[in-house]
């Protein structure tokens, strides 16, 4: 066991402050005009993007819970396909936009921006000729495959707003997805296939949309091949469609506070809220932050892994990348398959410059040993990025130390789905790294700490608390589709006047962040969001279950597990074929990424005398931490809490 200072500092690589686009003196300038003159500030950074109509405004914003309404460059005009297309094609149509790398390592495919402009114009204009009108809602329930950019790039062009959704959820994830936002339009593929396994998308699809209602046609990209049933009045084969279109598509003009997408995250309660952002500001903190965060270069390949079914893969495979005529690799399969050095296989392969990847993965890799990173030279490599979860220090010393041979700096990049792009993180020819903080703000980011009665602690020193952002930024979210009320409850109303992130964080005294984690009911299971409530709400929705209540636990490789307590209908005890049976409902109904890892059986929970369940105590029992549970007095039975920990599962 290697020991870790928190506070040992990583010095910028050596000559990487002197080649940088921004170093040390130029982030602190404009750092502080960006909090003295924002609108300055703002007006000069948002001429990266191609405008059809110039703004004049720069922001209206208004965080009072009466009045809430945040509008930035509001009476531009733009059109995010133009920005990540159109423009690059007079000087580099026949670059590399997308390189793909297929599940099969013998697949790939790289394809140019003048290929890609005609692509997505053909699919544009096939989404036109099926009645899809600017502003209609279009799911996107699709492999890592180009055509499930082409699908969000064509939906930008004419103005209808995309809602992707992972393809690892279930129909009954994608039906409510579909009904939330009343899409009549379904995009996806015959099947997924990742680590040689297929994935029965359209089949999927078929039960979603059962219950859904209300989807018009299904546009069906064929992938493997697979005989698929077909629905001749709804479905619609993708290659058909786009096959005897035009290659152009005139772009749809934009108000920059028109809606780009919505993404569906989970929150602490209810369903999975739609996170609205919209074209104009997403569009400049896309752009820009890909830049500045990862020093890119006319010229370099750039390597994301995440899915397009997140908000990482919106923001840096797709418009980040694109808008600055980026190469941007996107990758089919997963990191283990055929073998564990799939990642640094293709690192070689296609010469990538840039890795950006979860803490989750780097755990899962650093498990099987350096010997296969090592068997890949890894030359090409001059930055690394995390995202997604806090990096525990081990695994941030073997990402920098095995994979960057430490030459390359690692960006630790903290953000959400709702603030668009980064809003914490290191500058790699700027910041000086600590293993496991996220270190600075990036320009116009104003972040701030609250105690528990919000009180905003001093900017200055240490301090620990509830992170809030104070000022807005032009990737923020824009309302909660459907429901601008839940939006104001959930980020604007525990600390009025500020922006609540729902995590802890902590602030050292050298000025650098350090993110603690969900200080509400959201879990972050390798990466990936899950409101614990949904969880129970799948649970109880099994006839055998009278109550359930789930919670987070350490987890070596996934960061949280996932721990459900569990009680049975009518007190019946637990058989052993009930564990396999409950894990097998809720992947059914939310999907794999929310698999119980730890199932309790119990024969009651703890609850208050009102009924309230005391998930202070569920959750320090699944840490495994008895010495501290607080008080039990309240309960109105205190002796469950002995049965729980008498029962607590330890695999
Ligand atoms: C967590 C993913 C620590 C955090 C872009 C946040 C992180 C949630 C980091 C958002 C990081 C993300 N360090 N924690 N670098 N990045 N998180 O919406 O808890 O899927 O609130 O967006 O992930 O997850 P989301």
């Amino acid at each position: 066991m290697s020991h870790h200072d928190p506070n040992e500092i990583y010095p910028v690589p050596e000559g990487r402050a002197e080649t940088a686009l921004i170093n040390a003196e130029r982030y602190t300038q404009m750092y502080r005009r960006s909090l003295e003159d924002p609108d300055g500030f703002w007006r000069e950074e948002a001429r990266r993007i191609d405008w059809m109509t110039p703004f004049t405004e720069i922001s209206d914003v208004s965080w009072d819970k009466d009045d809430l309404h945040i509008r930035w460059f509001a009476d531009g005009k733009l059109n995010a396909s133009v920005n990540c297309i159109d423009r690059h094609l007079a000087e580099r149509a026949d670059e590399t936009a997308i390189l793909w790398e297929g599940d099969d390592p013998a697949d790939d495919k790289a394809i140019t921006y003048r290929q890609l402009y005609e692509a997505v114009c053909r699919l544009a204009n096939g989404l036109k000729s099926i009645g899809v009108q600017k502003g209609d809602r279009v799911t996107i329930y699709m492999p890592m495959i180009p055509e499930a950019a082409y699908a969000m790039l064509a939906c930008a062009r004419i103005g209808a707003v995309h809602s992707v959704v992972f393809g690892g959820f279930s129909p009954d994830a994608l039906a409510g997805r579909i009904s939330d936002c009343e899409s009549r339009f379904v995009i996806t593929a015959d099947e997924g296939l990742r680590g040689g396994k297929t994935i029965p998308l359209k089949a999927n699809v078929d039960k979603a949309v059962e219950s859904a209602g209300d989807v018009d046609q299904v546009i069906v990209v064929r992938r493997t091949g697979a005989d698929v049933a077909w629905d001749e009045t709804r479905d619609v084969d993708y290659a058909t469609l786009v096959a005897g279109q035009d290659a152009n598509c005139d772009p749809e003009p934009m108000n920059a506070e028109d809606p780009l997408f919505i993404l569906y995250t989970s929150g602490s309660t209810g369903k999975p809220k739609g996170v609205l952002h919209t074209t104009g500001g997403y569009m400049v903190w896309a752009s820009m932050t890909h830049e500045y965060v990862f020093d890119y270069r006319p010229g370099e390949i750039y390597w994301c892994t995440a899915d397009v079914g997140w908000v990482t893969g919106h923001t840096y495979i797709v418009y980040g990348p694109l808008a600055n005529g980026a190469t941007t690799l996107m990758f089919e399969g997963v990191p283990t398959w055929p073998g564990p050095d799939r990642f640094w296989q293709v690192i070689d392969k296609h010469k990538v410059n840039t890795f950006y990847t979860a803490p989750t993965a780097i755990r899962a890799l650093m498990r099987e040993g350096d010997e296969p990173v090592k068997k890949h030279s890894r030359a090409s490599l001059r930055l690394l990025g995390t995202v997604g979860e806090p990096i525990n220090p081990e695994a941030w010393c073997w990402y920098y130390r095995v994979v960057g041979e430490e030459r390359c700096p690692i960006v630790d990049t903290w953000w959400q789905t709702e603030t668009g792009g980064a809003l914490i993180t290191p500058l790699p020819g700027v910041t000086d790294m600590k293993p496991g903080s996220a270190t600075r703000p990036f320009f116009g980011v104003e972040p701030a700490l609250m105690d528990a009665d919000g009180k905003r602690l001093a900017d200055n020193g240490a301090a620990e608390g509830n992170l809030v952002i104070a000022r807005s930024w032009p990737g923020q979210m824009r309302t909660v589709y459907g429901d601008h009320q839940r939006f104001i409850d959930t980020y604007f109303t525990a600390y009025p006047g500020y922006y609540f992130t729902g995590d802890g964080a902590r602030r050292d005294t050298d000025g650098y962040w350090w993110i603690t984690g969900r200080v509400d009911d959201v879990l972050n299971v390798s990466g990936h969001r899950l409101g614990t409530a949904e969880i129970e709400s799948a649970l109880v929705s099994h006839d055998d279950i009278a109550e359930a209540a789930v919670v987070g636990y350490p987890h070596d490789v996934k960061g949280q597990g996932i721990y459900c307590y569990v009680t049975l209908m009518g007190g019946r005890k637990a058989e052993d074929e009930d564990i396999a049976e409950i894990k097998a409902w809720v992947r059914q109904e939310i999907g794999p990424v929310a698999t119980p890892d730890l199932i309790q059986f119990a024969p009651g929970l703890p609850k208050t005398r009102s009924g309230k369940i005391m998930r202070r105590i569920l959750r320090k029992i699944a840490e495994n931490d008895f010495s501290n549970l607080g008080d039990t007095s309240t309960l109105a039975d205190p002796s469950v809490v002995e049965d729980l920990i008498e029962n607590r599962k330890n695999r």
